[in-house]
C-alpha cells in the first residue's frame, strides 16, 4: 500500500517520540513491502516561533493532502505561565483538530500484564481492565464563544453541542462496543447541564439502533472515582470532550504510564494519530521520553487502513519490550540506561527480524545485543 502520511512532531518531546514511530513505521513498509512517504509540517510552539502562527495555513494543506496525519505533543511552559498570551501553542491541536473535523477521538486504555505492579493502583483493581474512550473532540466548551469583560473581571467559555455531533460519534461508540463486550456507559453531568441532557436524549435515540449494547449512565465525578476504584465494569465510555480530555488523562494511572496512551482522531474524510500525553517540556532533549504511545498511534493509524497484520506486529513488539524491561525511566526499575531511541530500537529491531528475536533477547540479557 502507498500512504502519504503527513508528520507533525510539534513541540517538547513531540520531535523524540515522533522520529520512534517514524522510525518503526519505516521498518513495517520495508517487512511488508508498503510505501510510506513522510511529509513534515510545523504547528504548536515551534510554529510561533517561525511564522508567528500556531497553526500555519501550509501544515493545513499538508494534512488535507494526506492519507493521515501523525501528530507528536504540543504546548511550552513560557504559554503556560503567562495568561495574557493570545498566541497559544495549543490553537494549533485546536485548530488542525477543526479544520480536519476530526470529530471522534478513540482512546484505548488496557492495563498490561507485565505492567501491572507499575500503576498506583491495587494490581487485583486493574488486572484484565480494557476500556476505550471515546471522547467527542469539535465541541463543547473548548469551541464554545470565549468572552473576557473589557476590565478583565468577567470570563465565560460557552459549552455548546448540537444533535448531529452528538449522533455521529455516538454511532462510532455503538459500533466499537458490538465488536467488544457490548456495553456502553454515557458520561456526563445531565442532573447540572443541559448539553448534558442533549447528549443522554440523542444517545437514548442512536441506541434504538443497537439493542445488543447495555447502555448505561454515568456522571462524570461518580465515573472519575469508578474508573479507579473498579475500571473493569467498563467497556466503552462515550463522553464529550472537555470531560474525555480528564477521564483518558486519569485512566493512564490504570496503565501505569501516561507515556502508553495512543489515539486515533477521525472524521468523515481526514485523520490523525496521537498520542494522549502533552509535551512535557523539562523532559525535551533528555532522551528520558516514553515513545511507546506514539508508536501505538502509529499502530492505530495502520489499523486504519486494515494493515491489521502490521499493527499486530507493532503491538506484540510493544509487548516484547515492556516484557523484557526494555522501556525508558518513568516504567524501568530494572535498567537505568534505556533511552528514548532505544525503545524505537528494540521495536524496530521486532519488526525486522521478528524469527531471531529470541537471540537477540537472549543478547539483551547478556547485555551483549547491540541494540540496547
Ligand atoms: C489532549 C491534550 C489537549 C486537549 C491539549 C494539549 C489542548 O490535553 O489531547 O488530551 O486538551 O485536548
Ligand atoms: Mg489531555
Amino acid at each position: 500500500m502507498k500512504l502519504n502520511i503527513a508528520i507533525l512532531p510539534g513541540d517538547g518531546i513531540g520531535p523524540e517520540v515522533i522520529a520512534e514511530a517514524v522510525k518503526v513505521l519505516k521498518a513495517i513498509a520495508i517487512e511488508f513491502e508498503h510505501t510510506f512517504n513522510f511529509n513534515y509540517g510545523i504547528i504548536g510552539a515551534a510554529a510561533i516561533e517561525k511564522t508567528q502562527n500556531p497553526l500555519p495555513e501550509e501544515t493545513i494543506e499538508l494534512c488535507k493532502n494526506s492519507d493521515a496525519v501523525l501528530f507528536g505533543a504540543i504546548g511550552d511552559t513560557a504559554y503556560d505561565i503567562d495568561p495574557n498570551a493570545k498566541i497559544r501553542p495549543e490553537q494549533g491541536l485546536l485548530g488542525i483538530r477543526k479544520a480536519l473535523e476530526l470529530h471522534t477521538n478513540i482512546r484505548p486504555v488496557v492495563a498490561y500484564d507485565d505492567l501491572l505492579n507499575k500503576s498506583s493502583l491495587k494490581v487485583k483493581q486493574i488486572k484484565g481492565a480494557n476500556i476505550v474512550i471515546y471522547r467527542e473532540l469539535t465541541g463543547g466548551i473548548y469551541f464554545g464563544e470565549k468572552k473576557l469583560s473589557k476590565d478583565g473581571n468577567t470570563a465565560s467559555d460557552v459549552c455548546e453541542y448540537h444533535r448531529y455531533e452528538i449522533e455521529r460519534i455516538a454511532h462510532a461508540a455503538f459500533k466499537a462496543a458490538e465488536s467488544r463486550k457490548q456495553k456502553l456507559t454515557l458520561v456526563d453531568k445531565a442532573n447540572v447541564l443541559e448539553s448534558s441532557r442533549l447528549w443522554r436524549r440523542v444517545v437514548q435515540d442512536i441506541a434504538q439502533h443497537y439493542p445488543k449494547v447495555a447502555l448505561d449512565y454515568m456522571f462524570i465525578d461518580n465515573a472519575a472515582m469508578e474508573l479507579i476504584i473498579n475500571p473493569k465494569q467498563f467497556d466503552v465510555i462515550l463522553t464529550e470532550n472537555m470531560f474525555g480530555d480528564i477521564l483518558s488523562e486519569e485512566a493512564s494511572v490504570i496503565v501505569g504510564s501516561i507515556g502508553l496512551l495512543a489515539s486515533s482522531s477521525i472524521g468523515d474524510k481526514y485523520a490523525m494519530f496521537e498520542p494522549i500525553h502533552g509535551a512535557y517540556s523539562k523532559a525535551k532533549n533528555k532522551g528520558i521520553a516514553n515513545p511507546i504511545a506514539s508508536i501505538l498511534s502509529a499502530a492505530m493509524l495502520l489499523d486504519h487502513f486494515n494493515l491489521f497484520d502490521e499493527a499486530t506486529l507493532i503491538r506484540d513488539a510493544v509487548d516484547k519490550s515492556l516484557n523484557l524491561h526494555i522501556t525508558t525511566p518513568d516504567l524501568n526499575t530494572k535498567y537505568d540506561n534505556i533511552s528514548t531511541s532505544k525503545v524505537g530500537d528494540f521495536i524496530e529491531d521486532f519488526i525486522n527480524n521478528p524469527e531471531e528475536t529470541n537471540l537477540n533477547f537472549t543478547n539483551i540479557h547478556l547485555g551483549q545485543s547491540t541494540i540496547i
